[in-house]
């Protein structure tokens, strides 16, 4: 078997490059845009190809020469902030790789399997008589980040229905971890704290909307889905990714800050308050718990004591 994993050296793809080459025996090829620090250490062991997924030929290119059985679709511009200053920034890049992807598979390995990686940020709008939120729930997006999902999602079921192509959607749920960059709600607390600890930053925090309640997972946890997904997922078919159990981010912000023996201050950032922000979001997990067994493993607490032992170490280098 090989696999091929699009923005490998990304967050969410050195951590699924990780676990391949631990717990498989699987070739793992992927494409890489930007920096390689995340898989420093794995490079040896890939084999990588730099490219950049809006060309359909550079989508073929690499196809042909990797011939990859499984492919996890992981490139994308991931935060939902940054689509509010460049909406369509985000539209045309998640939208436009995820259909080269598509297409390419189509005319190189139309035998390959594909995972199409949508968002829990598909729901939008969330009343508590939907929580906890099944895959049923109507779709209704608050953001060009959420539209552009929506799109990767409905390219792989049309993909799916119009080409027969093996293609399984995952709707994943808040995800943190080490390697997770700041824009993101426990990268952004963790790392305000490391540089705190060591003097590198100020001895106040600063926050956003503490009130809203997320489904936070480990990404380690979800990458072991997108394997069982894409092993033992049903074509077609679209499955949620979340613990089932909702924190408040003022439950991140404790946490982190109870692991850390320094006086710091907590102030509300106004710039980091968003429009339209849903006061919660539970996944229920029903759907993929029975067609592959996955569950959840690794703690809240774990997983943010993994994120703040990244940032001290990431904060060690700069002293
Ligand atoms: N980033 C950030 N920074 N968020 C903050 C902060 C802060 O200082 N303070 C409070 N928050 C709140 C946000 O308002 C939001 O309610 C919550 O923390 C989580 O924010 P993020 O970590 O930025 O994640 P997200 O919910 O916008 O999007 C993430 O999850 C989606 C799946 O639900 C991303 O990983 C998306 O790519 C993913 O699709």
């Amino acid at each position: 078997m090989k696999a091929l994993i699009t923005g490998i050296s990304g967050f969410v793809g050195s951590h699924l490059a990780e676990y391949l080459l631990e717990n498989t025996d699987w070739e793992v090829a992927g494409t890489v845009f930007g920096p390689y620090a995340n898989i420093a250490d794995l490079c040896g062991t890939l084999e990588l190809y730099p490219a950049e997924l809006s060309r359909l030929d550079v989508v073929t290119f690499v196809l042909e020469q990797a011939r990859p059985d499984v492919l996890f679709h992981l490139a994308a511009q991931p935060l939902v902030s940054a689509s509010r200053r460049d909406p369509w920034g985000t539209l045309e890049t998640n939208i436009r790789m995820q259909l080269n992807v598509l297409e390419g598979v189509a005319q190189v390995k139309p035998d390959c399997r594909v995972l199409v990686v949508g968002s829990s940020e598909e729901y939008g709008l969330i009343r508590p008589k939907d929580l906890p939120i099944d895959e049923e729930t109507p779709l209704r997006p608050l953001s060009a980040y959420a539209i552009s999902k929506v799109a990767q999602d409905l390219l792989g079921l049309q993909y799916h229905l119009t080409h027969g192509l093996h293609v399984v959607r995952v709707r994943p749920f808040n995800h943190t971890g080490p390697r997770q960059r700041i824009g993101f709600v426990a990268p952004d607390f963790a790392s305000q704290i490391a540089a705190a600890e060591v003097g590198l930053g100020p001895a106040m925090i600063q926050v956003g909307n503490l009130e809203a309640r997320r489904d936070f997972s480990d990404v380690r946890d979800i990458v072991r889905a997108y394997v069982l997904l894409l092993t033992a997922g049903e074509p077609g078919q679209v499955y949620n990714a979340g613990s089932g159990e909702s924190h408040a981010v003022q439950d991140v912000l404790d946490t982190l800050l109870g692991m850390s023996e320094a006086e710091i201050k907590v102030r509300q950032d106004p710039a980091r308050m968003r429009p339209s922000e849903v006061p919660e979001v539970v996944c229920n997990p029903t759907r993929i718990r029975n067609q592959t067994g996955w569950e959840t493993e690794i703690t809240f607490e774990e997983s943010l004591r993994d994120v703040l032992a990244y940032w001290r170490a990431e904060m060690k280098k700069k002293l």
